[in-house]
């Protein structure tokens, strides 16, 4: 079930259009992942979203009711769009215990005192923090405050729950850590909820579903592994993986790309023409092979590098002017290798002249 509806949201900040018509649906019990670079507008979304911008155009229905109709003049403010929101520096009082900071929301609620009480308790206690309840935020670990931040969101039993960078503020452990209990708590709850990252990895642990923004308008949106699999546009697939990028003359139907001195078969991706002088090809790193013998669709290169990089090697690979990066388990000598692209795998993106 959709409890987040969100259509052809248009905002404007001074003279900037910076969101271009965002539509998408966040299931309940599901987590959505709006991922994007730097600037693409996954913040402004999410504040549309939460009430605490105002966009000039769009409807959003939160768990069936609408909370922004713009053609009706109507715009919920964000304590009555029963959303909690978490926010990328957790932005708690710092003058006020964990358990005060948890209640604040009920308090604005009018929620009953011993009522309040026992549902603080009980959200700190789910979130493993029932015995920090009288200390302040700066007698805690970032990975404790960010979880009263979770908590302060949750303890209003929010329809949908609304976080903005939840995890970039924790070094790397903590984040791997966090990735997979905020997953597994959004699944107990079974609410609805929809993460901003920057961080492709992240989205890709997290989400049920990534929605991929790029300058203000959705690009593309689907499971991890499609997006990740099957990337509609060379936006989409460059933005996803680690990749080798090739630029070279596109023929055949779109299936041949070639430069100075190689040729690569692979599979024509996207709405470009069947040939053109200008085409890139987009192969993931994990897909290119090093192997020690001539077979189908491997090409001799020159071993230009081998760089080590704690679990594996990266190789550097040179014919004329291709170039390619590839990975495995020991380091090579400067020698030529039988290098293995699968076509399936090289996906060309013709462009228009
Ligand atoms: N108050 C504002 N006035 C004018 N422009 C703004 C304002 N807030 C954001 N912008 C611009 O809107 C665009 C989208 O910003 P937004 O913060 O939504 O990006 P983001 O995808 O969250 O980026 P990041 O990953 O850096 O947080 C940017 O170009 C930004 O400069
Ligand atoms: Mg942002």
């Amino acid at each position: 079930m959709a409890d987040l509806i969100v259509r052809d949201v248009h905002q404007t900040l001074g003279t900037v259009h910076i969101l271009k018509g965002a539509s998408f649906t966040a299931e309940r019990g599901r987590i959505t992942a709006l991922l994007g670079a730097s600037g693409s507008g996954k913040t402004t979304l999410l504040r549309a979203v939460a009430g605490l911008e105002q966009p000039q155009g769009g409807r959003i229905e939160i768990a069936g009711q609408a909370v922004l109709d713009s053609a009706a003049g109507l715009a919920l403010p964000p304590e009555r769009r029963g959303i909690g929101l978490v926010f990328q520096s957790y932005a708690l009082w710092p003058h006020k215990t964990v358990a005060d900071n948890v209640a604040y929301g009920l308090k604005l609620r009018n929620v009953p005192a011993a009522e309040s009480k026992q549902r603080v308790a009980e959200t700190l206690d789910r979130l493993g923090l029932g015995h920090l309840g009288g200390r302040f935020p700066y007698q805690l670990s970032g990975g404790q405050q960010q979880r009263v931040a979770i908590c302060r969101a949750l303890v209003y039993r929010p329809k949908v729950l609304l976080m903005d960078e939840p995890l970039s503020n924790l070094d790397a452990k903590l984040r791997e850590e966090a990735r997979y209990w905020i997953r597994k708590l959004i699944l107990d709850l079974e609410i609805c909820c929809v993460i901003v990252t920057h961080d492709q990895g992240e989205a890709l642990a997290m989400s049920d579903n990534v929605i991929l923004l790029q300058n203000g308008a959705i690009v593309q949106e689907g499971p991890p592994q499609q997006i990740y699999g099957s990337p509609a546009t060379l936006y989409a697939a460059e933005f996803l993986g680690t990749n080798n990028v090739l630029r070279g003359a596109v023929s055949d139907g779109g299936t041949m790309i070639a430069g100075e001195g190689w040729t690569l078969r692979g599979t024509k991706q996207g709405a470009g023409p069947a040939s053109s002088s200008n085409g890139t090809a987009i192969i993931r790193v994990e897909r290119v092979a090093v192997a020690d013998a001539p077979g189908p669709d491997r090409l001799p290169m020159q071993v230009e590098a081998s760089v080590f990089l704690g679990d594996r090697w990266e190789y550097r690979l040179a014919r004329g002017n291709l170039r390619l990066v590839a990975h495995g388990p020991a380091p090579l000598e400067q020698s030529e290798v039988w290098c293995e692209v699968p076509s399936r795998h090289v996906w060309i993106f013709p462009q228009a002249a």
